[in-house]
């Protein structure tokens, strides 16, 4: 089985910010939990370099575009890499094989006779590299997004005749699954129920883009060269640009991951210029929701942009991770809120988490020669092992529905049952009693276990605490990150074989404790 997932490919007109952070890392737990248990994965992640903005953007830094494209995808890339995201494939639309996929795609498409040539009139927000149809209103040419001025346009362009696909496009965002979350399907259908207009694939005299094979002065409209980067991403090194070999690298897609503002272009133009090209269609199209910070949309206007290499430095993977993923419904809106941030990741990271397996092992090394102590008579049984097994398969269940705040909260009732149980059973004082030894033993057994499996469920959404805490266990690594190569997955993956109450060996050293989750201690504003 394989499982291709996509991130936007963000634009390069600047660096990147918290909402593009935010779907990066959304995806990559995805990713890490289909890799988990134990699916060829392919996590596609990149640029889109082309088009009038970046032409602008470059202009501005005094740069030629593509030193300007190379210097921003740079900066992405590694920013990537230290938030320690696991994509296999990161494509850049001004790649010379991606050049040549579009021309075979167009080549497609013009053969289908669905390319026709026409006049665009209409008002265009460059910041969105979109004509605003709604915005006609007399004296208020201004996006309604950006709050810029939009730019008029009168020229002839090659156009993709949309409104062939009507039907087809009816059907699709009809159907059960494609447009997900539910909620977001309304809009769309009452777009396509507008009726489809054929839509703009060209300008004129627009240097920085792909040329039109063809048609002289023309070249691609971004939006249509920028969809088609997913599938040159499937490309391997060393591949002919061919559309045929997309089947046996993983194409179609069984989710693109998305901001709720460009999900018109991915449920609507994509499906139908796929359609015209004769591919397969992707299997699900998941629009998040903005964030915003303390009630305020970010911008920098505003000057209150979160800038995720501050983010980083200042509090780590983990805890970032956890409150986008713990805290926002994926799919709706979300609020950074500092003092919020910093109380869920004290309260549940250092303190329920952390602390739960520091001085559970502190307890078993003092009393049981630095070992896991013997687990006892009726292990299997025990409440907490029921509680593992039945959390496992709800944070499956969740994160098969994207829901990772279902997925987080039922690790995090594991934990509090846990501390629960340590707190009830007061190992500290029982252990006075030389009988209640054996008791003590099963207890602190009971609980270590239960500190492996809060780990293991853990790792899609916070690989880096996961794997500090099995290294606390003295347990393996999770294989989770990029798959080097793509070799046929195993029978049972590791991760599933380690889902098991009672892996963890009795009388196995455990190694000295260390905080695996530091506070949070923020004294100025991010
Ligand atoms: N280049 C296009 C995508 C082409 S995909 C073939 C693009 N790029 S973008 O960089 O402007 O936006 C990337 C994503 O970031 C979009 O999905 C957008 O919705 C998302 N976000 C931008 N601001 C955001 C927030 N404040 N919060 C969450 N996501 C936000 O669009």
């Amino acid at each position: 089985m394989t499982y291709t997932l996509t991130t936007p490919l963000y634009y390069v007109n600047d660096r990147a910010h918290l909402g593009s952070t935010y779907t990066t890392i959304a995806c990559d737990s995805i990713a890490r939990f289909h890799r988990l248990r134990g699916e060829l994965v392919t996590f596609i992640t990149g640029c889109d370099e082309h088009g009038l903005k970046i032409q602008r953007s470059a202009e501005a830094a005094g740069l030629t575009p593509q030193a300007h494209c190379d210097a921003i995808s740079g900066a992405y890339r590694d920013l990537w890499r230290r938030w320690g995201i696991s994509h296999d494939r990161f494509i850049r639309t001004t790649d010379p094989l991606h050049r040549a996929i579009v021309e075979q795609f167009f080549a497609r498409v013009e053969a289908a006779g669905d390319v026709i040539e026409a006049h665009q009139r209409g008002w265009y927000c460059v910041a969105c590299e979109e004509f605003k149809e709604e915005s006609h209103q007399e004296g208020n040419h201004q996006c309604p997004i950006h709050l810029r001025p939009l730019e008029w346009r009168d020229e002839p362009n090659l156009f993709f005749r949309l409104s062939r696909y009507q039907s087809q496009i009816e059907r699709l965002v009809a159907s059960d699954g494609f447009i997900a979350p539910r909620s977001r399907r309304r809009e769309i259908e009452n777009f396509v129920a507008g009726g489809l207009r054929d839509f703009s694939i060209s300008r004129l005299d627009l240097p920085w883009g792909i040329p039109v094979p063809g048609h002289g002065g023309h070249t691609f409209y971004v939006w249509f060269d920028a969809l088609l980067g997913y599938l040159s991403a499937l490309l391997r090194p060393g591949d002919p640009p061919d559309l045929d070999l997309l089947a046996a690298r993983g194409w179609p897609a069984q989710l693109h991951v998305i901001g709720k503002d460009i999900l018109r272009f991915h449920a609507v133009y994509w499906p139908a210029m796929l359609l015209s090209a004769g591919l397969p269609l992707p299997e699900r199209v998941f629009g998040h929701g903005f964030l915003t910070r303390e009630g305020q949309k970010m911008g920098k206007s505003l000057g209150n942009v979160l800038d995720p290499e501050v983010l980083l430095e200042r509090c780590g993977a983990d805890a970032v991770r956890w409150y986008l993923l713990r805290d926002i419904p994926f799919g709706d809106d979300g609020d950074f809120q500092q003092q919020r941030f910093m109380d869920l990741v004290n309260n549940d990271l250092a303190n329920t988490i952390g602390n739960l397996l520091n001085r559970t092992s502190s307890m078993a090394r003092r009393w049981f020669e630095g070992a896991v102590p013997p687990a006892g008579p009726a292990a299997a049984d025990h409440p907490l092992a029921l509680h593992c097994h039945s959390c496992g398969e709800e944070v499956d269940r969740a994160l098969e529905r994207l829901d990772f705040r279902a997925a987080a909260a039922a690790i995090l009732q594991l934990a509090e049952a846990a501390n629960g149980f340590l707190n009830d059973r007061a190992p500290w004082k029982a252990i006075k009693v030389e009988a209640e030894r054996g008791a003590v033993a099963a207890d602190l057994y009971a609980v270590l276990e239960t500190c492996r499996w809060v780990a293991l469920l853990l790792a899609p959404l916070l690989p880096d605490l996961s794997a500090r805490m099995l290294a606390q266990l003295d347990q393996p690594t999770l294989p989770g990150s990029a798959a080097a190569g793509q070799d046929p997955a195993p029978a049972e993956s590791a991760w599933t074989a380690a889902r098991h109450w009672g892996k963890l060996a009795s009388g196995q050293p455990l190694p000295e404790p260390t905080p695996v989750m530091h506070r949070l201690e923020l004294d100025s504003p991010l």
